[in-house]
């Protein structure tokens, strides 16, 4: 049965019904910004620790609602936890960001992968969304997410971060039935990741399509659309109130907006490179949109975020027929470890008192 919440404007915002005022979170709303989270993670020794221990997890998926009125909770976890449980071995090196000791070269590395068991290998993530519920007490919705097939992949490919994406666009070049291997089995994982944080308790799915935007027209609609074309469509999310509605997020998915909002996803969330108001027209109220507030916004004045806040939000309602519904405020990527907690406040204040009905 669903739980009744007290604050459903996200989820009532993603099936395009009317709310009292826009609901707004923020990706990365848990991090490094946040003393809190900077205590937590000292504690616990590490972000992998942390983020495989569910009470901590937890804890700081709680820190920023304690302070911001957020309409929503993410769970803190990370996109890269699939591959880890795919055994690529994911480990962080101190000031480098994400890396694989053990990444995906050739036909014989992908051949030994398979789809993880969600409650053994990443059931630490389940645990997390169920501590997670048991702690918003209906309060606010939880977000649950995974990487996009293509992004993942990317990780996987090159070993960790990458500035060129050499080896995995090689990879498209000369071994593209290779890739696609590769991108089908983890396209298996994503859903049933999705799914089994749907059963765990997740209200709400964003897939991250970070590095989609990396790709030529030629090679998005190859490599990494027709993947999440798949989870839209397979994904089982459930009919009418009871149903979990999903978010494709994309980095620079801009050229794409109308296929994507074709897919069969519930709301699509945008960069700020668009004009919300454009997108809006372009995707003509089949689904609902998500963003886009440039995250560098977070180091203007107050009075600077307020009215970029406002800008963002009269925008959206300029495209969609002067209307609000079907909006959920965001910034159009995730937060930076030196952006200011007293600026997050004055940004969802701005936001719930612009949008207020
Ligand atoms: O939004 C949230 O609050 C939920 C938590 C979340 C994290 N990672 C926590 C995290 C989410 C949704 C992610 C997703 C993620 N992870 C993405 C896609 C999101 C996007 O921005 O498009 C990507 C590309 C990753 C891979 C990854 N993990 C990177 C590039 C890094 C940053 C490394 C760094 O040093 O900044 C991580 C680590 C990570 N994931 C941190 C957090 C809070 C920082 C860890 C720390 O405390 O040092």
């Amino acid at each position: 049965m669903p739980q009744t919440l007290a604050n459903d404007r996200l989820l009532r915002a993603l099936r395009r019904q009317p709310v009292d005022r826009t609901p707004v979170w923020l990706m990365r709303q848990a991090g490094r910004y946040l003393p809190e989270y900077r205590a937590t993670r000292a504690r616990a020794g590490s972000f992998l620790a942390m983020a495989k221990n569910p009470e901590l997890a937890c804890e700081v998926t709680l820190q920023p609602l304690r302070r911001f009125p957020l309409d929503a909770a993410i769970l803190f976890s990370d996109i890269l936890t699939v591959p880890d449980a795919m055994g690529l071995g994911l480990y962080f090196a101190e000031g480098e960001g994400p890396k694989f000791e053990r990444p995906i070269r050739d036909e014989a590395d992908v051949a030994r992968l398979a789809v993880p068991d969600m409650e053994t290998e990443l059931g630490y993530v389940m645990d997390a969304v169920r501590v997670i519920r048991r702690e918003l007490d209906g309060s606010v919705p939880l977000i649950g997410f995974s990487g996009s097939p293509w992004t993942l992949a990317c990780y996987m490919v090159e070993g960790g971060g990458s500035d060129n994406y050499s080896k995995i666009k090689a990879m498209a070049f000369n071994r593209p039935e290779l890739l696609h291997r590769l991108l089908g089995v983890v396209t298996e994982s994503v859903i049933a990741y999705l799914a089994a944080q749907r059963a765990a308790g997740a209200q709400a799915l964003q897939v991250f399509d970070t590095w989609g935007g990396v790709l030529s027209p030629t090679l998005y609609r190859e490599f990494s659309l027709p993947y999440l074309q798949r989870i839209a469509r397979e994904l089982e999310r459930g009919e009418g109130e009871d149903r979990t509605p999903l978010i494709l997020f994309g980095k620079g998915n801009a050229p794409y907006l109308e296929v994507l909002a074709a897919t069969g996803t519930d709301a699509v969330g945008v960069d700020w490179l668009v004009d919300l108001a454009e997108a809006a027209r372009r995707t003509g109220g089949k689904v609902a949109l998500q963003g886009n507030l440039d995250p560098a916004t977070l180091y203007g004045s107050p009075e600077a975020i307020a009215s970029e806040a406002a800008r963002v939000l009269d925008s959206y309602a300029e495209g969609n027929g002067g209307s609000r519904e079907g909006h959920v405020f965001n910034l159009g990527h995730g937060m930076s470890p030196d952006m200011s907690p007293e600026h997050v406040a004055a940004l969802v204040e701005a936001v719930h008192r612009h949008s207020a009905r």
